[in-house]
């Protein structure tokens, strides 16, 4: 994402670790950003940025569980912005702690709506305005490879990754005619409240990575799982 052309981006999740880097970065490489948190009110680091980037910021609530949210966010969006250039999924939450015999069927529904259905669905609220050739980034993880898996680890977040995967597939598939590329991509191991402490990377790597990935991805890439170096992960 360091075309030179200003792009407007929507980043969902904006208010604290990658979301917030993804956003940082946007804004300080020219580009307008819509960003979507639960409580703008509350969300300090964004309203700082807004000073830093007069005209250039929006905050607007989002709250992934609520089909309602979804469609404000959408309605308000078409108000104070053109096309959307960059649409990036990456608000989502994980369940730590997880164990087999103890799994609840609230966890893996709570998942699911955040991590999979949510970003397919704002995604289709959003379709009308996302500009033809636009890019659609999709935070998902490697715990999400179905292919890779051989422990039984955070299972309601890897089940709902792999589903996230599965929309990601869907929407390329829709949405190629307009030449609108769809990415489910891995961030790498982060350090944000998610990732931990001991995770590998800095939220602001990540971050670079991901929208170099973004930038440099075509087309005929669309559809497919990549890690923030722009390897290939298997499904
Ligand atoms: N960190 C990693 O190592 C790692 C690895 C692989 C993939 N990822 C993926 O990368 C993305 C960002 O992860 P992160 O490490 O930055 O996570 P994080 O630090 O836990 O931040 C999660 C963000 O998602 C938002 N969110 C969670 N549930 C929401 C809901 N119901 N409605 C609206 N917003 C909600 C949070 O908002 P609140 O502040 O309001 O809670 C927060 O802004 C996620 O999709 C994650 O699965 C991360």
């Amino acid at each position: 994402m360091t075309n030179p052309q200003p792009l407007q981006a929507l980043v969902t999740g904006a208010n604290r670790g990658l979301g917030l880097a993804l956003t940082r970065q946007l804004l300080a490489a020219g580009h307008r950003v819509i960003a979507a948190c639960r409580q703008p009110g509350r969300a300090t680091a964004l309203n700082h940025l807004s000073g830093d980037f007069p005209g250039h910021l929006r905050v607007l609530p989002l709250e992934l569980a609520s089909d309602a949210s979804i469609a404000e966010l959408a309605r308000e969006a078409a108000l104070v912005a053109g096309p959307i250039d960059r649409l990036i999924n990456n608000a989502g939450v994980l369940h730590a702690g997880e164990r087999f015999g103890r799994l609840s069927s609230s966890n893996l529904e709570d998942s699911f709506r955040s991590n999979a259905a949510a970003p397919l669905l704002l995604t289709q609220a959003l379709a009308g305005q996302l500009a033809d050739g636009a890019k659609v980034a999709n935070l998902s993880s490697q715990l999400g490879s179905i292919a890779n898996t051989t422990a039984f680890r955070t299972p309601s977040y890897a089940i709902s990754k792999a589903a996230q995967n599965m929309a990601a597939r869907l929407l390329a598939a829709e949405l190629a005619p307009r030449g609108i590329v769809v990415l489910a991509l891995h961030p790498g191991w982060v350090r944000t409240d998610m990732g931990g402490a001991k995770a590998d990377i800095e939220a602001d790597e990540a971050a670079a990575g991901i929208l170099q990935v973004v930038a440099d991805a075509s087309l005929a890439d669309s559809g497919r799982f990549l890690d923030w170096r722009g390897n290939t992960l298997a499904w």
